[in-house]
């Protein structure tokens, strides 16, 4: 796994995107940037194997460079599911081919290049969406939702994971403060997390939890509840 050292140097003006610099390191990245990323894929499973049905496809939305999809084939017990992940960046869904190769997975999972909010779901039992909806523009956000409810039959379930803002400012500063602690235990230096967090501003755009449940009751799901937080990161499931 290439080491993230992207915001080592004083931040430039570029804002942050999913392009091949980005990519190469990504994994290196999640690892050290997203809390329990490897248990909320256990616990994505464990969720999945109670709703699929054979047959079924699993959806990964913003799917990078495959993880989630790649651990989800190897572990989920239905049989005869397909797997398709799509995301809008090459360089990402290069990687992700490239993995899906080596872990004997490529003729399990097929890779889509293109906009989520464009794709058409059908036949969908299961749909990640984690930590890709912060960067959809938040006035396309509803009827993004509206479609994935669309895409999935009935009884489906859509597995959503965001960064989340407090409504409490006091509570929300406590909570960056203990992800920047987290952050520094991953190695990462002040000045890279005061980089990257420059970097992302005003291109990852978090809701409030409450924002994000009325989006799902919106969109129709009609039962939502959060399985997972820690801090500022929180996992919804919905089932339609
Ligand atoms: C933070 S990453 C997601 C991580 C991944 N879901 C996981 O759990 O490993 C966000 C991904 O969404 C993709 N993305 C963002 N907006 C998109 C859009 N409108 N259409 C397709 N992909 C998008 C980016 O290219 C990036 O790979």
């Amino acid at each position: 796994m290439t080491r993230d050292t992207l915001f080592e140097k004083k931040a430039s003006a570029e804002k942050f995107q999913f392009n091949e610099r980005v990519a190469d390191v990504f994994d290196d990245m999640l690892d050290r940037s997203v809390p329990f990323y490897k248990q909320v894929i256990e616990m994505t499973v464990e969720i999945l194997d109670r709703s699929l049905q054979a047959g079924d496809t699993v959806y990964d939305l913003g799917c990078s460079t495959g993880t989630t999809l790649i651990a989800l084939a190897g572990k989920l017990e239905s049989e005869n599911l397909k797997f398709v992940g799509i995301d809008n960046s090459k360089a990402m869904l290069d990687k992700a081919m490239r993995k899906a190769e080596m872990f004997s997975m490529a003729d399990r999972i097929d890779f889509v290049e293109m906009d989520i909010t464009q794709a058409e779901l059908s036949g969908a039992g299961g749909i990640m969406l984690n930590y890709t909806l912060q960067f959809v523009k938040p006035s396309t956000r509803a009827e993004f939702l509206k479609n994935i409810y669309s895409g999935l039959r009935h009884n489906g379930v859509l597995v959503l994971s965001e960064k989340i803002v407090c409504q409490d400012k006091q509570l929300d500063q406590q909570f960056l403060d203990s992800y920047h602690q987290f952050k520094k235990r991953r190695g990462y230096s002040e000045l890279e997390i005061a980089n990257k967090r420059e970097a992302l501003e005003n291109v990852l755009l978090p809701l409030t939890i409450q924002e994000n449940y009325d989006l799902l009751m919106q969109a129709g799901f009609s039962r939502v509840e959060t399985f997972f937080q820690w801090f500022n990161f929180v996992s919804f499931v919905a089932c339609k």
